[in-house]
């Protein structure tokens, strides 16, 4: 039976409109990210891990500032740490900046993350992970969220046993990535292993992993039971998907609907950014918007010689004139003035 992705679902008093979710992408999923996928149909938008050792020891190698809107809710904001003082200390500072949800990283697979003793490596310490999920759930009045991977090892069925004591130490939702951290991206996402965890535990599950299309999500929601699912590759420059998978139809956009789109994603990162690293971070959403047969290699390539985000925008328009419209429109929807600015350091390395 095909599951109503427009339905509503809740994460304890936490109202999520679709059964969509987007997901975590360090170096991806900045507040210009995060509301375009609720403009596409994303029931829940979650920030990329924030590092709770950045509080204390502030480091130099951080992206930016997390940032809070009003139009990004319902919203998790998710921490990485692997010390229950520190991450107590934000989880308390996300909460009085608004977010809806804690959102707690137990799978990033990447070695600076990992030797610290975060991310992945507490799907081999129950124990630390317990006490982490208890002494933020604690801390907080907000429902706190994990995302885990399978395991570390190829194989593992770590999330097994480690998911239900994480909902006995007071975890509200499960997501869970059911590759192993060795896997890193490689091979396919198990679900059948998430339909294993759905039946261990009475909080509702989100499945990541390979979800691109309507068809595919609903064969993922049918045969596990999970109660959402997570996208976060499939978006990468394409949150027309998101709407496909919401609400089925064909949803190829226009190139002046890229152009727009693309436009707005410039000018939102850098104002969130600053031009300096904007720049950077943006080249591969270049690739990612106007890939995909939407426009010639050879203005893709002259776009990435570019040297500020301005040219690239006028070069844009150019291309696609009926954006400029388009864009005039999409920025008279941004609410503006209502920001919350968060002393939480952007990762500049991370995944899950
Ligand atoms: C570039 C990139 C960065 C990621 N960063 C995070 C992260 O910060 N936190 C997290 O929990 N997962 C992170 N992930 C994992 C995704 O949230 C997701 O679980 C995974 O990509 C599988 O879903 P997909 O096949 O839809 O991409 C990242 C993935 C990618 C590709």
């Amino acid at each position: 039976m095909n599951v109503e992705l427009r339905s509503t679902w809740w994460i304890r008093d936490v109202e999520i409109p679709t059964r969509l979710v987007l997901a975590p992408m360090a170096g991806v999923s900045v507040q210009a990210f995060r509301r375009q996928g609720r403009r596409y149909g994303a029931g829940l938008v979650c920030s990329e891990m924030v590092s709770c050792a950045g509080i204390e020891h502030r480091n130099e190698r951080t992206l930016g500032y997390l940032r809070v809107a009003s139009d990004e809710h319902p919203l998790a904001i998710q921490l990485f740490g692997c010390e229950p003082a520190p991450m107590v200390e934000a989880a308390r500072m996300v909460e009085a900046a608004g977010a809806d949800i804690v959102d707690l990283n137990f799978g990033c697979p990447v070695r600076k993350v990992t030797r610290t003793g975060a991310g992945a490596t507490l799907l081999e310490d129950p124990n630390r992970a317990a006490r982490l999920v208890d002494a933020v759930a604690q801390a907080v009045e907000l429902p706190v969220s994990v995302k885990l991977r399978r395991g570390v090892k190829n194989g593992s069925r770590a999330c097994l046993e480690l998911g239900p004591r994480l909902v006995e130490a007071g975890a509200a939702s499960l997501a869970l990535h059911p590759r192993s951290a060795e896997q890193m991206y490689t091979g396919t996402a198990d679900h059948a292993l998430t339909g294993e965890l759905v039946s261990l535990v009475d909080v509702p599950v989100v499945a990541s992993g390979d979800i691109v299309s309507r068809a595919r999500a609903q064969t993922v929601l049918a045969t596990t039971g999970a109660a959402a699912v997570m996208v976060g590759r499939g978006a990468q420059g394409n949150p027309w998907v998101l709407r496909e998978i919401v609400e089925g139809g064909d949803c190829e956009p226009t190139r002046e609907e890229v152009a727009a789109e693309l436009v707005l994603f410039i000018r939102e990162s850098v104002r969130e950014l600053g031009e300096r690293r904007a720049s950077g971070f943006l080249k591969k959403f270049y690739g990612w918007y106007l890939g995909q047969g939407r426009f010639p290699k050879a203005f893709k390539q002259e776009l990435l010689r570019l040297d500020s985000p301005e040219e690239v925008e006028r070069r844009l328009f150019a291309a696609a004139p009926g954006a400029i419209e388009l864009v005039e429109q999409l920025e008279a929807e941004i609410p503006s003035g209502d920001e919350v600015t968060l002393e939480l350091p952007i990762s500049v390395y991370g995944g899950g």
